[in-house]
C-alpha cells in the first residue's frame, strides 16, 4: 500500500480551487509526474500499472521512443503553420496513411481537427452537406464528446445536458443493443432485435427515412460500459442505411487504432462504413482528430466549411505517423487480440469465483468487467466498483469504472503479459478486500466515477 501521497494531495487541493468542476470525473488523487510504456509515476514517486491509457488515448504506451523522437524532430523544424492557409508534408503523409489503413477499398479524403468531439461535429455537418438531409441518428448511452454537435449525439448523462440547451436539432437516438441488460427483456440467441424495431417504428410514424443523413455509432459502445453489439445488429443497421441512402458512420475515437485487435473496431463486424471518425490514440496523446470519408462525400462541403487554426498540427501529424509505424512494427494488433483473449479468460475465471462479477465482455484490449449486486436483477454495483478502483490505486494499478459498475480494462497495447498478470492479481486482491469489508465508505466521497 502507498506510504506517501503528500505532493499529489497538495496539487489536487490547488487544482480544486482553480479548475472548472465540469472538466472532471474524479477517482483518486493521482498527479502524474512521468510515464513510460504502461507505467505511470506520480509526484510522490509511486508507480502504477496503467489500465486506462489516458482514456484509451495512448495505445502505443506512454512516451514511446519513436513517438518522442518524431515530436522532437518536428518541434525543431517548425511547430505549426495553419493548414487552412499553407501546406505541410506531415499532413499529406498522414492523410495517405489514414486512407490506407481505414476500411474500404475506395478513394477517400481526410479532414483533420483537434479532438474526438470536433470530428463528431464535423461529421454531422459533412453528412448534412452530402445528403442534403438534416436528421442524424445515434444511440442512447453513447458518448461522442463535449462540443455542441458531439454532445447532441451523446445520450449518456443528464448532467451533461442540463441547463445548456437548446442542443443541435434533428438528432434522434435509438437503443444500443445491450444484450446483458436488454431493456426489452430478450435473450441474444432468440432475440428479434427489438432495439432495431424501434428504428423501424420511428421510420413508420415520425422520422422520414429519406430525411436521415447519417447513422453514427460506435462499434463497441465505450462509455456505455464497453457494450459489444451482436454482429447481426450491425449488419442489419448497415443494410437499413444502404436501403435508405443513409450514411453509415463508425465512430472509432475510443475503439480505433488497434484497441480491438484490428485497426478499427468496425472491422470486427464485416461491414465497410462510408466514413470513420478518429481521435484519441491517433497521435499517442497529442491533440489530433480526423474524419476519413469516401471521396465523393468529402467533396460535398465547400471551403471554408470546416477548418481549425491549429487542426492538423505538424507535431501531432508526426506523432500520428510514428504511432502507425509502432503499431505495425511491434505487431500491436496481434498483441491486443491475443493478450485481450487471455485477459478475458482470467476475468471469466474470476467470474466463476465471485458472484459480484456479472459479465465480462469486450474485444481485444477493450474489456469491461460488469459488477452487480445480484446476478438475477443485474443491479449495478457502483459502490463496489468505486471501492475496488480506489483500492487498486492504493496498491499500484490505475483502474477506473464507467457506466456506474463496469471496470474499464483498456491498457496501452504495449503492456506485457507480466504487467497485465500483476495488475489482474491486484484487482483480485481488491475484490477480496471489498468483500471482506476492508475498504472504508469515506473513499466514496472521492471516487465518484461515472
Ligand atoms: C467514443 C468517443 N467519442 C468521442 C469522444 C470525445 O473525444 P475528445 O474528448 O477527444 O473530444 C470520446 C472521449 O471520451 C469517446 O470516448
Amino acid at each position: 500500500m502507498k506510504t506517501k501521497i503528500d505532493k499529489c494531495k497538495k496539487l489536487v487541493r490547488e487544482d480544486n480551487k482553480v479548475i472548472s468542476p465540469a472538466a472532471r470525473v474524479p477517482y483518486y488523487p493521482l498527479a502524474v509526474k512521468r510515464a513510460y510504456g504502461s507505467i505511470v509515476e506520480d509526484l510522490d514517486g509511486n508507480k502504477y500499472i496503467d489500465l486506462l491509457a489516458s482514456a484509451a488515448a495512448l495505445n502505443t504506451g506512454h512516451c514511446h521512443k519513436k513517438v518522442v523522437k518524431a515530436i522532437t524532430e518536428q518541434v525543431q523544424d517548425f511547430i505549426h503553420y495553419t493548414p487552412a492557409y499553407m501546406y505541410h508534408e506531415p499532413l499529406v503523409q498522414l492523410a495517405k496513411e489514414l486512407k490506407a489503413i481505414t476500411p474500404g477499398d475506395f478513394n477517400k479524403r481526410v479532414a483533420f481537427g483537434l479532438s474526438g468531439s470536433d470530428a463528431n461535429d464535423g461529421m454531422i455537418k459533412l453528412a448534412r452537406a452530402y445528403t442534403g438531409r438534416s436528421k442524424i441518428i445515434s444511440c442512447i448511452q453513447a458518448y461522442h464528446g463535449s462540443t455542441y454537435g458531439a454532445l447532441s449525439l451523446t445520450a449518456l448523462s443528464l448532467n451533461m445536458r442540463r441547463k445548456i440547451g437548446p442542443l443541435v436539432p434533428e438528432i434522434h437516438h435509438i437503443p444500443y443493443p445491450d444484450c446483458y441488460r436488454c431493456v426489452f427483456g430478450q435473450q441474444e440467441a432468440t432475440c428479434n432485435q427489438e432495439c432495431l424495431n424501434q428504428l423501424k417504428i420511428a421510420f413508420q410514424y415520425y422520422l422520414p427515412a429519406e430525411e436521415v443523413a447519417a447513422v453514427i455509432i460506435e462499434p463497441i459502445a465505450g462509455d456505455a460500459g464497453l457494450v459489444v453489439p451482436p454482429q447481426k445488429w450491425i449488419k442489419e443497421l448497415y443494410n437499413i442505411c444502404k436501403e435508405n441512402g443513409i450514411l453509415f458512420v463508425s465512430e472509432e475515437v475510443q475503439q480505433g487504432f488497434g484497441r480491438t485487435g484490428k485497426w478499427f473496431g468496425i472491422e470486427n463486424f464485416g461491414v465497410v462504413p462510408d466514413a470513420v471518425i478518429l481521435g484519441k490514440s491517433i497521435a499517442s496523446g497529442m491533440p489530433l482528430s480526423a474524419i476519413v470519408a469516401k471521396e465523393e462525400i468529402m467533396q460535398a462541403w465547400e471551403a471554408p466549411a470546416h477548418l481549425f487554426t491549429t487542426g492538423g498540427n505538424p507535431v501531432s501529424c508526426r506523432a500520428a505517423l510514428a504511432t502507425i509505424d509502432v503499431i505495425r512494427e511491434e505487431n500491436l494488433l496481434e498483441h491486443s487480440k491475443e493478450l485481450g483473449e487471455y485477459v478475458k479468460e482470467r476475468f471469466e475465471e474470476m467470474k466463476d469465483k465471485y458472484e459480484l462479477i456479472g459479465d465480462v465482455r469486450g474485444i481485444g484490449l477493450s474489456i469491461g468487467v460488469d459488477l452487480v449486486t445480484d446476478r438475477k436483477t443485474k443491479k449495478k454495483a457502483k459502490e463496489a466498483a468505486a471501492k475496488i478502483c480506489y483500492r487498486c490505486w492504493e496498491k499500484g494499478v490505475i483502474l477506473t469504472f464507467f457506466a456506474n459498475s463496469v471496470l474499464r480494462i483498456q491498457p496501452p497495447l504495449v503492456i506485457t503479459k507480466q504487467e497485465m498478470d500483476k495488475a489482474i492479481d491486484i484487482i483480485e486482491e481488491a475484490i477480496n478486500d471489498y468483500l471482506a469489508g476492508d475498504i472504508p465508505d469515506e473513499i466514496l466521497e472521492v471516487a465518484k466515477g461515472w
